[in-house]
């Protein structure tokens, strides 16, 4: 691709001629961050103790904006006022027809807008359990879940997801590269039930599809989940900011979307944000078809007086939830699909011992280094510096989404692939270097 068409036309409008060749030439574009406040990168020495690890932990991409969204942002800022704006009907009317094409039906009055999706966990937690109460989350997790809780006074309730690499990798774990996520972690469904049955447990946290793993739940999987948050009252809260990013052939189930019961028993929370990379806006919104949840959403909200999204949120949303968003959206998809195989085939070649969990959604890829330790690593400390400082990566800390998350790393694969290449030589170096050590050990 020309240097300059990297360069948005604020005029551009491009669903006519958007075609998936022409997004591809956007994702294959190495795009220089430093000095754009990117905390991807400018909190490398502070979190991996060194500047020069690649970074590719926290989960934004180094990939573009969609130009039809800079574009939107651009228009906007050629009028000479910024000042306070409302929620628009049409703003509304976004999220609504978005989220239709998962077959789930919004009401505009049941939205609420928030600061971004991590400030809508908490203010559920706020707004629907009680300080004291037991709060149900499932990990390994995102860590703002936990967070939420802990930090407003709540109990964690933690339901470990139940993991199960496939029984190939168990029996031969030479042979281990063939994990497919779909049977790699489950919801314990005993283990929840008990959870839900206590007296202080009113609200469980669920993260649909599931980071990190990124398994996407099947809807025979949810509708089990909620049949026991209905049998017990408790409130499912669902984070759903990585459906956007499913990946084929699988398919995004909103949770909301499986009955009106459930939707009345459902607070969803999503964002444009991780699809079209646009976190540094802060964009979110809460969907509480129940007006007794939405009220106390909202009630908690104006307590803090965050209760709109800012000016340039509004209009890259909007901007977002386009057919044009769609396409870009699969196309990315694709781009995705393409990194993984990649990431795969290296680890086949380099150290088949480590199991890559198949993302079914986003471009968040769980490593399961276990079978390495304690072999080659000594135990998770060793695995940590070894990738710091051999393999020069910086990636995100296994045990940051609990205790489970022992022996396991998470790579962001949202980078062209020169980016995408120079780990996997990276890895390809550090596992000859420990490989050597062995040898002469
Ligand atoms: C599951 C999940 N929820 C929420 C967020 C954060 O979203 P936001 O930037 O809108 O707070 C992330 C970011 O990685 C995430 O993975």
């Amino acid at each position: 691709m020309e240097e300059e068409s990297l360069t948005t036309d604020i005029n551009a409008g491009i669903s006519a001629e958007l075609s998936a060749a022409y997004i591809r030439d956007f994702f294959t574009q190495p795009i220089d961050r430093s000095d754009s406040g990117a905390e991807k990168y400018d909190l490398r020495a502070h979190l991996f103790g060194r500047a020069d690890v690649l970074p590719m932990w926290v989960a934004d991409q180094d990939l573009p904006t969609p130009p039809f969204i800079i574009a939107a942002l651009q228009r906007r800022l050629m009028h000479p006022i910024l000042g306070y704006t409302h929620t628009s009907d049409r703003l509304c009317a976004s999220v609504v027809n978005w989220q239709a094409q998962y077959g789930y039906e919004v009401d505009p009055a049941a939205l609420v807008f928030t600061h971004n999706v991590a400030n809508g966990l908490f203010l559920a937690v706020q707004a629907l359990s009680r300080p004291g109460e037991g709060v149900v989350i499932m990990p390994p997790i995102y860590p703002p879940f936990e967070q939420a809780i802990s930090r407003n006074d709540r109990q964690v309730v933690a339901v470990p997801l139940l993991y199960q690499p496939s029984v190939d990798q168990l029996s031969n774990p030479q042979a281990s590269q063939a994990t497919d996520s779909s049977d790699s972690y489950r919801f314990d469904l005993a283990g929840l039930a008990q959870a839900f049955a206590r007296d202080d447990v009113s609200l469980c946290l669920l993260c649909n599809p599931h980071n990190p793993s990124g398994r996407v739940w099947s809807r025979a999987e949810l509708a089990q989940l909620a049949e026991l948050a209905l049998a017990h009252d408790v409130i499912l809260v669902s984070d759903e900011i990585h459906g956007d990013l499913t990946l084929p052939p699988n398919q995004h189930c909103p949770l909301a979307s499986l009955s009106p019961a459930v939707a009345q028993q459902t607070v969803t929370l999503s964002s444009p944000g991780k699809t079209f990379n646009l976190a540094g806006l802060q964009i979110g919104y809460a969907i509480a078809a129940n007006p007794v949840h939405r009220n106390a959403l909202q009630v908690a909200a104006s307590r803090v007086k965050i209760d709109e999204l800012n000016l340039f949120a509004m209009v890259a949303l909007e901007a977002a939830y386009t057919d044009d968003g769609k396409i870009w959206r699969d196309a990315l998809c694709q781009h995705i699909l393409a990194n993984i195989a990649r990431l795969r085939q290296a680890l086949a070649e380099l150290c088949p011992a480590v199991r890559v969990i198949q993302p079914q959604a986003s471009y968040l890829v769980w490593l399961d280094f276990n079978p390495l330790t304690p072999s080659q690593f000594a135990d998770h400390a060793a695995l940590q510096a070894w990738l710091i400082n051999d393999a020069k990566l910086g990636l995100n800390n296994g045990l940051s989404y609990g205790e489970v998350g022992q022996g396991f790393m998470r790579i962001n694969l949202a980078v062209p692939p020169s980016t995408l290449e120079q780990a996997c030589s990276q890895l390809r170096q550090a596992f000859g270097i420990t490989l050597t050590r062995t040898d002469d050990d």
